[in-house]
């Protein structure tokens, strides 16, 4: 597979596109006519229910060289061992708070699908409620194989290496500071550009990510929709064994195929995998007084039934002038009915002096207390205030109405960080005048 850079894109979250790696190979004016161009196959993929409301419908058409029916019978997988799924019932929920330091690169050869370990999650992939949180660490290119998540979309995110995903509706390289979002169900191949490749995954069982509403911040701000990239038809015709591995209600399962199935000559419609540069955020804080709250800085969300509460919100601390007067610049303590688990891109994050690398992670869930460690509180309440720039830094966070249950392999890995509560003891007791 060709690793040609740059690619091309369309763009417009929300958009519906119209794409044709070979002229003439979209029909016009009909979705699905008797004989498709060049006797390609029509095939819908559904993102939404059919009678989804029409700002929420998410479906394209795609045309193929064969039918995605044709396979032979899935197979249990035995590979991604430390892969695991909603519910999540390994070991206790534990209360307290938890710190990991950044997954290892392997040292032997391992791929994408394989380099997935699953550090925490909520919901149940069965009802379509919830998340998990997996970091991948790889060392090659997925060869003659692809993945699809019959579970959830997958929000990936490099923190080391650069990728090129090859997916059914087109290719996007995305690299440490972007993102990218795979819809569920969409079959993709993930490709090393560099000797490495680590980084976070966001399997999203619910609704699809969006774009957040804006309500008094107007029309403009955060992620502009057209910053959205999403990638032209391409296609590959290759009559060679491809293995698919399909995450199908939390098990992993194998068949082979004796073609690639990245066969989508053309495609229309407004499901489709799309990457976006974290550095295009338009960042909005105070310019008075006191700070709003982190959910200024979402990228995308995963709205719930209920109202403002997300099944996830996908937030980003990103490069921001701090000019806030009087004000206690880094996040305040705060005990939260939401639950938030971090992670890091690059550079340091305001709220910790040190613990918290790139590569690694943090939980804190419902009602647990957290904010600035002593180190950084301290340094904060004696500082002369003036207008400052927090840069060269990339934080994010995924945050759930539900509970995070880290797994097995999370709650008993060395990486975990056993003197993390530490960060937040020594603190002087306050002075209140005795009456
Ligand atoms: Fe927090």
């Amino acid at each position: 597979m060709e690793k040609t850079m740059p690619l091309n894109y369309m763009s417009g979250f929300g958009s519906s596109f119209e794409t044709e790696a070979v002229s003439g190979a979209l029909p016009t004016g009909q979705n699905s006519p008797q004989r498709a161009p060049f006797g390609l196959f029509a095939e819908q993929l559904s993102g939404s229910a059919f009678t989804a409301p029409r700002h929420e419908n998410r479906r394209s058409w795609l045309y193929r060289l064969r039918p995605t029916a044709s396979h032979s019978p899935f197979r249990p997988y035995a590979g991604a061992s430390l892969v695991r799924s909603g519910p999540f019932n390994e070991v206790p929920p534990t209360p307290n708070r938890l710190r990991w330091d950044p997954l290892p690169i392997p040292t032997e050869a391992i791929d994408f699908i394989d380099g997935l370990v699953t550090y925490a999650g909520n919901g149940n992939v069965s009802t379509q409620a919830g998340i998990a949180i997996h970091l991948y660490a790889a060392t090659r290119s997925m060869e003659n194989r692809v993945f699809l998540d019959a579970d959830g979309e997958l929000l990936i995110m490099p923190q080391e290496g650069a990728l090129l995903i090859a997916s059914e509706l087109g290719r996007l390289d995305v690299r440490p500071g972007e993102i990218a979002v795979v819809p569920r169900g969409v079959r993709f191949c993930v490709e090393l550009i560099d000797m490495a490749a680590r980084g976070y995954v966001c399997e999203n069982y619910g609704a699809p990510f969006r774009l957040p509403e804006l309500g008094p911040i107007g029309a403009n701000g955060l992620a502009n929709a057209r910053d959205f990239q999403f990638p032209v038809a391409w296609f590959e015709d290759r009559d060679e064994p491809t293995e698919v591995v399909q995450k199908f209600c939390g098990g992993l399962w194998t068949t082979t195929l004796d073609h690639s199935p990245l066969d989508v000559v053309a495609w229309h419609g407004t499901l489709a995998p799309y990457k976006y540069d974290l550095a295009r955020f338009n960042t909005i804080n105070t310019v008075s007084y006191d700070h709003p709250d982190p959910s200024i800085f979402t990228v995308l969300t995963s709205p719930s039934e209920t109202a403002g509460t997300a099944n996830c919100d996908f937030v980003i601390f990103p490069p921001r002038w701090m000019v806030a007067e009087h004000t206690f610049r880094p996040p305040w303590f705060h005990r939260n009915v939401m639950s938030e688990f971090m992670g890091l891109v690059h550079g340091a994050y305001d709220a910790k002096a040190g613990g918290f690398a790139p590569g690694g992670a943090s939980l804190h869930n419902c009602m647990s207390g957290h904010g600035p460690d002593r180190e950084s509180y301290e340094n904060a309440v004696a500082v002369e205030l003036a207008p400052h720039k927090i840069d060269n830094t990339m934080a994010f966070m995924f945050e759930s109405r539900w509970a995070i249950f880290p797994t097995r392999f999370a709650t008993e890995t060395p990486l975990a960080q056993l003197d993390y509560d530490d960060c937040w003891s020594g603190f002087a007791k306050a002075q209140v005048p005795t009456r």
